[in-house]
């Protein structure tokens, strides 16, 4: 038998002093530096054509495809919970190589919006504008004719739809039009395009440093968006590059976007941390499909508390400097928030 000698204690120097506010509950939540707010989550919804449709995504679990017919009784649903807004992307069925849904005027997402707005809802309606989830290739752009070494997209063609896609949402009634396909210059060109049609007070939140990232497999999936061939580095950014991500940044505000968004959101906190410092617009981050499936795989098997986990991450996107956060859990959060820890 072995006795266990009383451990001697040293004197804890004065200035240690951080389990005095971390003593109960109360003391925690009133020193908390970081509060989420359902005001500032954004929730990612995706529009199929048909009728009283609603189904899961096999590739992230809760979160569904749904029809048009259902937009407004979701809008209503989402608008009473508190949550900060929406952001639609199209699930479209026909496409092509100039990607004509996402231009359309009676394009998938301008009826979704529109239908959103026609039940007078107040949320905030933000529409996604790339020609992805609508060309027959896949890229965000057009191709340029010349694809030796791999798709090269064609910036400046690109602009001239991406500007009609961003009018179309806006006349639609969107309060945001959000520019995702990385071509360069395309925040001034729909800056320029929204104007020109009379839709100045339309506002602009930029995907502005948006990585070429492994995270995005689910959302392709969703929106039967994956490229047919080659990837998206020749117009995503490297993640490898921070000042250059800079650089996207400060171009995007000069070219007049009002938001700036980095994305993915985890694997690129440092970036959401040099937004905030440098610039005084808000500064968005995007929580993508591919950090919400692998939360959501984890808490499956039980090796992550979902719930947990899931603020946890959403409270580091936040301490990092974003102030809004586009977030496949906003609407469950919501739920959370109020007696979040
Ligand atoms: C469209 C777009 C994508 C995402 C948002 N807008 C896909 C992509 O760039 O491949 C990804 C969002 C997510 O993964 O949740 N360009």
């Amino acid at each position: 038998m072995t006795t266990i000698q009383p451990v001697p204690r040293l004197r804890v120097p004065a200035a240690l002093h951080g389990r005095r506010l971390r003593r109960t509950p109360a003391l925690r939540a009133l020193v908390r530096e970081t509060r989420l707010s359902a005001r500032q989550l954004v929730q990612p919804v995706f529009v199929c054509e048909g009728r009283d449709v609603r189904e899961e995504i096999g590739a992230m679990p809760g979160q569904h495809r749904v029809s048009v017919d259902r937009l407004p009784g979701l809008a209503a649903e989402l608008e009473v919970a508190g949550i900060g807004g929406v952001l639609l992307f199209g699930v479209a069925d026909a496409k092509d190589a100039v990607g004509s849904g996402a231009w359309a005027d009676d394009g998938l997402v301008q009826r979704a919006v529109a239908a959103i707005r026609r039940s007078s809802s107040d949320l905030v309606v933000i529409a996604d504008v790339c020609l992805c989830e609508y060309t027959s290739h896949g890229h965000c752009g057009v191709l340029a004719d010349d694809v030796v070494g791999g798709p090269r997209v064609d910036h400046g063609a690109s602009l001239e739809l991406l500007t009609r896609a961003a009018v179309s949402l806006a006349r639609a009634g969107a309060d945001l039009v959000a520019p995702s396909a990385m071509m360069d210059g395309q925040v001034a060109a729909i800056r320029a395009g929204l104007d020109d049609d009379g839709l100045g007070e339309t506002a602009i939140l930029a995907y502005a440093a948006k990585h070429a990232s492994a995270f995005y497999g689910p959302f392709r999936e969703a929106a039967g968006s994956a490229p047919a061939f080659g990837d998206r580095r020749s117009y995503q950014m490297d993640p490898a590059n921070g000042r250059e991500a800079v650089r996207e940044l400060l171009a995007d505000v000069a070219e007049g976007a009002d938001i700036v968004m980095i994305k993915p959101a985890m694997p690129a906190l440092d970036l959401v941390a040099r937004a905030r410092e440098l610039l005084d617009t808000p500064v968005a981050a995007y929580q993508v499909s591919g950090e919400y499936a692998a939360l959501c795989a984890a808490a499956e098997r039980g090796w992550l508390d979902r719930r947990a986990a899931a603020l946890e991450a959403l409270t580091a996107i936040a301490r990092a400097g974003a102030g809004i956060i586009v977030t496949y859990f906003a609407a469950e959060a919501t739920a959370w928030l109020d007696d979040a820890r």
